[in-house]
């Protein structure tokens, strides 16, 4: 449970018994059961203040301040950019704050999210390098904002990607905090935005409708290119930013090792909670990530969305996850029970079914003892999300081109270095 997000806590635990005796130390401990393994449950809304309550340890820390850095976005539809940012942005400082834009203000300003702002926060939250949300930020950062961020929540930097944000009146959103010598930038993650993974999803659906119904007259011309154009986006994964996500930590030496396997395409809230629950039944997570040829065999030809790297990276960026195996088999075999020392085997009540349903997939660890079916505590899936979209087809391609429009401009006005 030595998770680098969790440092804060850890450090309360072995700090302040010296600096505050017993009392204390419970108190930390409390900390530490409700923001771990209950923090994305119950206490949805009162997260940031619990935890900001529980920031008044830290400033009585020996002196040396911990430096508090603030990040937003709406991060709907969340996918490994947005969280290779907010990784990044942790790294600028100690604790991050991040900043979720209300559905009202994404509604008034984008057109309505795909997911709600509960399903948002899950998806925040369970962000190992998130340590605290603030759920009613606002679409443009207002200098009234700004210095509420200095004053209420103790900011002490204001980091935003390197494009441009500009406030409705064409200044720079982050002016203030930049003249204030408390702004940092860092580098947008290369191959992957929403607006590319809504283009696929849409192509995918389009697809799937038209193979259907053996009919391809319904593609038009103007969509065909859209939707070659959101195939072009590559992300071509590295070792390095494999490690970047990674805990870099095995199981301990007695450690109880919970295996659960899946798709976990277009990561969602539903995953979180699932991840969460396994991870409570043991020591180590070992999340098995289905390969892509695995997921179309059982899922049809339309899916993953994401590829198996993206998906992994998702998986991994999850603060209940502590390793995956990119591109698991479908069937669990006695091999890799006794390889990876798997104690108990989950699987949710909620998942995709299987096209082909001759054999269990799980009739090994069944027959062992060692499977257990887990409530699923969200109903949402892969598929609900993609219907979502489907729903509101008609404002998304249009979002969809105008938004596509203008991000080409942008990288025709500015040549990108590979994120970091
Ligand atoms: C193809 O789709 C068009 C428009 O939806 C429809 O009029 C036509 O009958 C369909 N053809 C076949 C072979 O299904
Ligand atoms: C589609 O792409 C072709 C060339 O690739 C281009 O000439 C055409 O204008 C595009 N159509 C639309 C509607 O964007
Ligand atoms: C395998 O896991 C069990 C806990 O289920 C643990 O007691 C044992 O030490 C582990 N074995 C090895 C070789 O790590």
């Amino acid at each position: 449970m030595d998770y680098e997000n969790n440092s804060w806590i850890w450090e309360g635990v072995n700090y302040y018994p010296r600096v505050f005796g017993g009392l204390m130390v419970t108190a930390a401990l409390l900390g530490l059961s409700t923001s771990y393994f209950g923090g994305i449950g119950v206490p949805y809304l009162s997260l940031p203040c619990s935890w900001s309550n529980l920031g008044i340890f830290h400033k009585k820390k020996s002196g040396k301040r911990r430096i508090r850095v603030y990040m937003d976005g709406c991060f709907d539809l969340m996918h490994y950019g947005h969280a290779n940012a907010l990784r990044q942005a942790k790294a600028l400082g100690d604790e991050l704050v991040v900043g979720l834009v209300s559905d009202e203000e994404i509604v008034a300003n984008k057109g309505p999210p795909v997911l709600s702002m509960e399903e948002r926060l899950a998806l925040v939250s369970g962000l190992k390098w998130v340590d605290e949300v603030i759920t009613d930020a606002p679409y443009a950062i207002t200098e009234q904002f700004l210095n509420r961020l200095f004053h209420e929540y103790k900011i002490d930097y204001v980091i935003h990607g390197d494009d441009p944000c500009l406030l409705p009146d064409g200044t720079d959103a982050y002016a203030a905090a930049k003249k204030a010598g408390r702004y940092k930038q860092i580098k947008r993650t290369e191959g992957v935005s929403s607006t590319d993974i809504v283009g696929r999803i849409l192509s995918s659906l389009r697809d799937q409708k038209n193979c259907d119904d053996h009919n391809g007259t319904e593609v038009k011309p103007q969509e065909e290119n859209q939707s070659q154009a959101s195939h072009i986006a590559q992300f071509l994964p590295t070792s390095r930013r494999i490690v970047q996500f990674s805990n870099g930590k095995g199981p301990g030496p007695n450690s109880r090792i919970v295996y659960i396997d899946g798709a976990f395409d277009l990561f969602h809230a539903g995953h979180v909670e699932i991840l969460k629950r396994a991870r409570e039944l043991g020591d180590f997570l070992l999340v098995g990530i289905h390969s892509d040829e695995t997921v179309s065999e059982h899922r049809g030809n339309h899916y993953p969305i994401m590829h198996l790297h993206e998906r992994s990276l998702s998986v991994l960026a999850c603060r209940y996850v502590d390793e995956v195996i990119i591109g698991s088999p479908w069937e669990i075999t006695n091999d890799m029970i006794t390889t990876f020392n798997i104690s108990v085997v989950v699987h949710g009540t909620v998942s995709e079914k299987s096209l082909n349903c001759e054999l269990d997939p799980y009739e090994i660890p069944k027959s062992m003892g060692i499977f257990r079916l887990l409530e699923s505590p969200k109903d949402i899936t892969t598929a609900t999300v993609a219907q979502r979209i489907m729903a509101n087809h008609e404002a998304y391609v249009k979002r969809n081109a105008k938004k596509t429009r203008s991000e080409q401009r942008y990288y025709e006005e500015k040549k990108y270095v590979s994120g970091d």
